[in-house]
C-alpha cells in the first residue's frame, strides 16, 4: 500500500538511500534538504522524488514545509527523521555554537517535525515514525559530546513517543547506524578513520546506506505494527546494545 512519506535530509547520504527505497516500495516520497541545492536538484532529476527545502532546526519552517508537502502529496503517514549534522571537537575546544547547532538539528529537529505531523497521524489512527539515531548515541564518542548527547536524546524521545502512539496506531522506532560510507564519515580525517575507527568494526568495512535503508523499510511496513519503541542497531558488530 502506497503511503505519503517525508524523509528529512532525504537527498544525500543515508537519507537518499531511504528515499529511494521508500519510492521503490511504492510510497509517495518527499525528500527534505537544508542547504545543498545542487545535490538536491540532481537527486530530484535522477529519481523523480520531489525535494523540499527547509531547516529542521526551525519549528516554523518545518510547519511550512510540511504544509507544502501535504498540499502536493497528501497527509503525511510516514516520517523518517534522518537529517543530521556533525560539528566534532574535543570538549575542551567545543564552542556553544557547535553544541547548539548539533542539538538544534539532531534532537530539536525531531520535535519540530514530529510534533507537526503527530496530530494528523493520531486523527487518522496510523503513523510510522523512524528516527535515525547513531551508534555514538548508544556508546558515546570522544570528540562528539554534542552529537552523542543529541543522538542519545533521540532514543529517549523514541521510547517516550512509542508509548503515546501505541494506542492510536502509530509506531515510533529508532535506527542506530554505525559508520556508514557517506560524505559525513568520509569527512573524518583519513588517518583517524583508518587507524582508530575501522579496526573497531568486526565486519571489517564501512556500512552501505542501503543497508540502513532496508531496516527503515521494514519498520515503516504495514507488517511491523507490533514493533515500536525499538532501537535497531546496524553497525557491523561494533557495539551491541
Ligand atoms: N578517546 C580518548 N582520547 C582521544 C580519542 C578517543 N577516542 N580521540 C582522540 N583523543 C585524544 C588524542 O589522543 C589527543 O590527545 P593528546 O592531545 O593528549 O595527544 C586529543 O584527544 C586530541 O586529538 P586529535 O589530535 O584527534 O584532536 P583534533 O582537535 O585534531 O581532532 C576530532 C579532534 C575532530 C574530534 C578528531 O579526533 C576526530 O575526528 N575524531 C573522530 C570523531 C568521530 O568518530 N566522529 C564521527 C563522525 S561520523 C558520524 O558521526 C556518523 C555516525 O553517526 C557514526
Amino acid at each position: 500500500m502506497g503511503r505519503v512519506a517525508i524523509v528529512t535530509g532525504g537527498s544525500r547520504g543515508i537519507g537518499a538511500a531511504v528515499s529511494k527505497a521508500l519510492q521503490e516500495a511504492g510510497h509517495s516520497v518527499a525528500a527534505n534538504y537544508a542547504g545543498n541545492e545542487e545535490a538536491a536538484k540532481a537527486f530530484e532529476a535522477e529519481t523523480g522524488i520531489p525535494v523540499f527545502r527547509w531547516d529542521v532546526s526551525d519549528f516554523r519552517s518545518c510547519g511550512e514545509g510540511i504544509q507544502a508537502v501535504e498540499a502536493a502529496l497528501g497527509p503525511v503517514e510516514i516520517l523518517v527523521n534522518n537529517a543530521g549534522i556533525t560539528r566534532d571537537a574535543m570538549f575542551h575546544k567545543m564552542t556553544p555554537e557547535q553544541w547548539g547547532e548539533v542539538v538544534g538539528t539532531n534532537l530539536t529537529g525531531l520535535f519540530n517535525m514530529t510534533r507537526q505531523v503527530w496530530e494528523g497521524m493520531r486523527a487518522r489512527r496510523f503513523g510510522r515514525v523512524v528516527n535515525i539515531s547513531s551508534i555514538n548515541g548508544q556508546k558515546g564518542q570522544a570528540g562528539q559530546a554534542n552529537y552523542s548527547a543529541a543522538k542519545a536524546g533521540d532514543i529517549g524521545f523514541t521510547k517516550a513517543l512509542a508509548q503515546e502512539g501505541a494506542r492510536v496506531g502509530i509506531t515510533v522506532n529508532a535506527v542506530c547506524p554505525g559508520y556508514i560510507g557517506t560524505e559525513m564519515v568520509r569527512a573524518i580525517d583519513e588517518k583517524v578513520l583508518a587507524e582508530r575507527i575501522l579496526p573497531q568494526i568486526p565486519v571489517g568495512r564501512l556500512g552501505e546506506p542501503e543497508e540502513v535503508a532496508r531496516c527503515v523499510l521494514f519498520l515503516v511496513s504495514e507488517e511491523a505494527g507490533f514493533v515500536t519503541g525499538s532501537t535497531m542497531t546496524v553497525n557491523g558488530g561494533q557495539y551491541f546494545h
